[in-house]
Order: structure tokens, then C-alpha cells, then sequence
């Protein structure tokens, strides 16, 4: 982390899981573990549906509430999907768009990352934009060009001043749901890489300024050393954010 130059943030992905009706257990029990004071900001992205449960809960905690993905079509005729606009219109803050389950279950492209990050920022929502490589991809060594890649790609045409908005997500897919995390090492040495990506596109400010969390197995154990990376500026949280006492222990391991 480096709060001098940019925020620290964590986010819980929620996935497919909990109801909107556990939504105020959750974030009472979350109240009664949180740090006092907190050095974060703080989203549960959840089901579109939820989004509204979580934006009255979360008021009280200063929890925002985050979607997990959007059309990239502003509005008509695409049964089943979710807009920009209307996410905005619920007042929902923050979204994530080409989570590595997305590209993978439903065939999301680079191309198509970008355009649903444009959707978003175009009406206000901050996009948490998630990149990482396969297993193969770290064996083969080649990890680094294909992240970088993925980063070029998403943010094609989004300018420096949206680009304040923007929020990247390290998340190789080994790590995903595995229990087995990135080492800090490892994890430090993709997040910077990706600043240095932003960097040679937008110039020095701008890529500073660019909150860059890690994700993949981050748990109450192993979040302190992760986060006191001076690339990893936060953390996407799966299963443990589903866990109101370990996600508190992660948000107070933001505060060091
Ligand atoms: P886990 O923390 O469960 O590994 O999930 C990470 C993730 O995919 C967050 O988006």
C-alpha cells in the first residue's frame, strides 16, 4: 500500500452466494469485528438483485455497495442483462467486469472487458477491472506480457481523468478459490509490473495514483503480508468475504 499516493481498498466479491435477507446479520456482525478506525474504503459486490439490501445495510458502516458485472449495451433488447444506468440509478458505486469466472464461463474477451469498464465509467461507476493468468500461462513464463495485455487492452480509450475512477484487480486464476495464494513476492511483482504498464500509457501521476488490489485466496492469515506490498493497494476478497469476523480481520489488516 501506499496512502500517500492512493487509497487502499477492499472489496468482498460475493459471487453466486448469500440472500438479500442475510444481508443486515451479515454487516451487524461485521460492525461488531470492525476496527474503530479504518484506513479503507470498503464494497461487497454482490448479485445485482442485492444491490439495494446492501446499499441500506452497509449505510451505517460505510460499506458501499458493488456490482459483478454489466451490459456493455446502454438499454433495448438484451433479456436478462443489467445496465450501466440502472446500476448508477440504485446508486450502486462500484462493479467488477472481466472477473476471470466471466471470461471463463461465459466467454468474455479483452474487448469486451473494455467496453463494459467504458459502460460503467460513463455513468460514474467505478469498474474493478480484474486481469490474471492461467496456470499454464505462470508455467510457460509468461505471465507478465499476457497480464500486461490484459491491462492494455481494458483500458484502450478510457482517458487519464476516468482513469482516477478505475480500479485493477490482480487475480491469477491458480489462486482463485484454490486456497493457494499468490506469494507476496509473486503478487508484488505482477502488481507493479501493471503500474508500469499504466505508467508508459498515461505517465507517472496518473499510474501513482491507481489503487491496484490483489485477489485469489486472500484470507484473514495471509492478508497482512500481502497488503503490506508496496504495489498491492488492496485486496478482491471471495470466500473469506463471506465470513463477516475473517472479512473484519482483512479490513483491519488494511489499517498497518
Ligand atoms: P477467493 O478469495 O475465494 O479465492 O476468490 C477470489 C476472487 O475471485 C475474488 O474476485
Amino acid at each position: 500500500m501506499n496512502r500517500k499516493y492512493r487509497k487502499t481498498v477492499i472489496a468482498g466479491n460475493w459471487k453466486m452466494n448469500m440472500t438479500a435477507s442475510e444481508i443486515k446479520p451479515f454487516i451487524e456482525q461485521l460492525k461488531e469485528n470492525m476496527p474503530k478506525t479504518r484506513a479503507c474504503d470498503v464494497v461487497l459486490c454482490t448479485p445485482a438483485v442485492m444491490i439495494p439490501a446492501m446499499i441500506k445495510a452497509g449505510k451505517e458502516v460505510k460499506v458501499a455497495a458493488g456490482g459483478q458485472d454489466v451490459s456493455k449495451y446502454e438499454k433495448g433488447a438484451y433479456t436478462g442483462e443489467v445496465s450501466a444506468t440502472q446500476l448508477a440509478d440504485i446508486g450502486t458505486k462500484y462493479c467488477i467486469v472481466g472477473h476471470s469466472e466471466r471470461r471463463q464461463y461465459h466467454h468474455e474477451d479483452d474487448m469486451l472487458v473494455n467496453a463494459k469498464a467504458r459502460a460503467l465509467l460513463e455513468k460514474g461507476i467505478a469498474p474493478i477491472i480484474c486481469v490474471g493468468e492461467s496456470l499454464e500461462q505462470r508455467e510457460a513464463g509468461v505471465t507478465m506480457e499476457y497480464v500486461a495485455y490484459q491491462v492494455k487492452a481494458a483500458l484502450n480509450g478510457i482517458d487519464a481523468t476516468q482513469l482516477r475512477r478505475c480500479i485493477i484487480a490482480y487475480e491469477p486464476i491458480w489462486a482463485i478459490g484454490t486456497g493457494k495464494t499468490a506469494t507476496a513476492e509473486q503478487a508484488q511483482e505482477v502488481c507493479e509490473g501493471i503500474r508500469a504498464v499504466i505508467r508508459k500509457i498515461y505517465g507517472a501521476r496518473p499510474a501513482r495514483a491507481v489503487s491496484i488490489l490483489y485477489g485469489g485466496s486472500m484470507n484473514a492469515k495471509n492478508a497482512a503480508e500481502l497488503l503490506a506490498q508496496p504495489d498491492i493497494d488492496g485486496g478482491l476478497i471471495g470466500g473469506a468475504s463471506l465470513k463477516p469476523v475473517d472479512f473484519a480481520t482483512i479490513i483491519a489488516a488494511s489499517n498497518q
